[in-house]
């Protein structure tokens, strides 16, 4: 039998896809690239925004087209769409299965139930589930970066927020399992790991026999990062409220910790932050920002922020611009704020900015960031970096992709090179999003 997975959202539920084709593998199933070969259709979604559910709904109007071409088809969606509407999804006529982000080990029976009993349904969440046993297929083409989930889940209540609906409580993972997986895909000639949460810096493990034992983000990042020097090591994401100096000791200390951090904002705006009950105000972020530039001078800063927040006014916008301004961002994720049923903004604070002023307001953040991209990627301009190569670039197969330490997208000719290796580059041009470079 054959699966086919579509995946959707954030880099764990890429990784989560990964554990789902593990479990599916182990029951006899193999992996297609195609849907039009499929037994079973899978499609693994994201909620946190609704133009991001509206994306699904599109492809699942193919699957449907695809279930009356080929009789027998099943269709599963997975992910934090299916554990937000649970039931709801059992009316589409192309849906046979919804699951949730701690059912998949269910996926076997569930698929296998459809035939027998109709359609089938998991959505219960877990306080223990971190799939810490299974080893994630890998989805990546290449074999050179790998992503690695050291928790589940989100304990954080920020108001505009449906991951901890969605994703259930935070949970971290055994160190000695996320070290063993390191350990595996280093093994298997990976160069770059990528540690996932939704918050990093609250990674914490009890040692179940002795609860004093405690490993927090810091020492779980250096105990990966001793590993091997020559591997790679990035995380995502921090918290502003949450990330201390500990973490940044320890990426000074480790040459391969990759010089970035993205640390998301939201807002500049104390007043909103406090209504997005981010739990920290700009001047704790600027005296965040104050450290890392400190302790990591080479250090990328990355940011995540929302336009058009409940109640934003021209001042809380102008705030948002002025912080840019002053934290000059390397690269930034800037989305409209989408209300999410359910959360606590959804039930506290009225959707009230217009849709043309959240518009306009994300454009101006998008030029303001486009100027100020271009500005810190031109810094680079003449300069020597190392750059990992993951492939060939997405423009021209002769010319191949790497990132630098910083994270910047680097696009050079091959002159034999391959991914996976390690070349110092020199830069010799670039736009706000790649440095056009050659090899050193
Ligand atoms: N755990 C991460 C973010 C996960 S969601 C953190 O705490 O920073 C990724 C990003 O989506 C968020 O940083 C936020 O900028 C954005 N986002 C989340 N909910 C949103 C909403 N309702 N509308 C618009 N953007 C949202
Ligand atoms: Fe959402 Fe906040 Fe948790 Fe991030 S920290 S996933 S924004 S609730
Ligand atoms: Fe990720 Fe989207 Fe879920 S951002 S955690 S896939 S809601």
């Amino acid at each position: 039998m054959k699966v086919y997975i579509e995946t959707y959202g954030c880099q764990m539920n890429v990784n989560d896809s990964e554990v789902v084709l593990s479990i599916l593998q182990q029951a006899g199933y193999t992996r297609c690239q195609r849907m039009e070969e499929a037994d079973l259709i899978l499609i693994n979604t994201c909620s946190v925004r609704d133009n991001a559910e509206q994306r699904v709904l599109g492809r699942l109007d193919v699957f449907r087209q695809e279930k009356k071409r080929r009789k027998g088809v099943i269709v599963g969606i997975l992910g934090c769409m299916a554990e937000r509407l649970k039931e709801k999804l059992l009316e589409n006529a192309a849906v046979d299965i919804v699951a949730g982000p701690d059912a998949y080990r269910d996926l076997p029976r569930l698929a296998a139930a459809v035939a027998v009993d109709g359609k089938q349904i998991n959505t219960l969440l877990s306080h223990e589930e971190t799939y810490a046993d299974i080893a994630p297929v890998r989805m990546d083409r290449e074999g050179v970066t790998a992503f690695i989930s050291i928790m589940r889940g989100c304990n954080n209540v920020c108001s505009y927020c449906i991951v901890p609906f969605v994703r259930g409580a935070e949970r971290s993972r055994d160190p000695q399992s996320i070290l063993r997986e390191a350990q595996t895909l280093i093994a298997e000639g990976y160069k770059e790991i990528n540690l996932l949460g939704q918050n990093v810096d609250s990674y914490r493990w009890r040692d179940p026999e002795d609860p004093a034992r405690c490993v927090d983000f810091a020492s779980l990042l250096e105990q990966v990062a001793r590993l091997d020097a020559g591997i790679r090591i990035r995380f995502a994401t921090s918290h502003p409220k949450d990330m201390g100096d500990s973490v940044l000791h320890v990426m000074a200390r480790y040459p391969n910790i990759c010089r970035h951090i993205h640390l998301p904002v939201q807002s500049g705006s104390d007043t909103m932050l406090e209504k997005m009950n981010r739990k920290y105000t700009r001047a704790h972020y600027l005296e965040r920002i104050a450290h890392i530039r400190e302790i990591l001078p080479d250090c990328a800063v990355t940011t995540d922020v929302i336009a058009g927040f409940s109640g934003e006014t021209d001042e809380d916008h102008a705030l948002t611009m002025s912080l840019f301004r002053e934290v000059r961002y390397d690269s930034a994720f800037m989305f409209q704020y989408s209300e999410r049923p359910g959360t606590r903004a959804s039930r506290h604070y009225p959707d009230d900015v217009p849709a043309a002023v959240k518009t306009a307001r994300l454009n101006e953040i998008i030029a303001l960031q486009n100027e100020i991209s271009l500005e810190s990627n031109q810094r680079c301009v003449g300069r020597r970096y190392e750059v990992l190569i993951e492939g060939p670039s997405k423009r021209d197969a002769a010319e191949l992709m790497g990132r630098t330490s910083q994270n910047k997208t680097c696009v050079f000719p091959a002159e034999g090179h391959k991914a996976g290796e390690y070349v110092t580059v020199e830069v010799l041009s670039c736009t706000s999003a790649t440095l056009r470079c050659k090899i050193a």
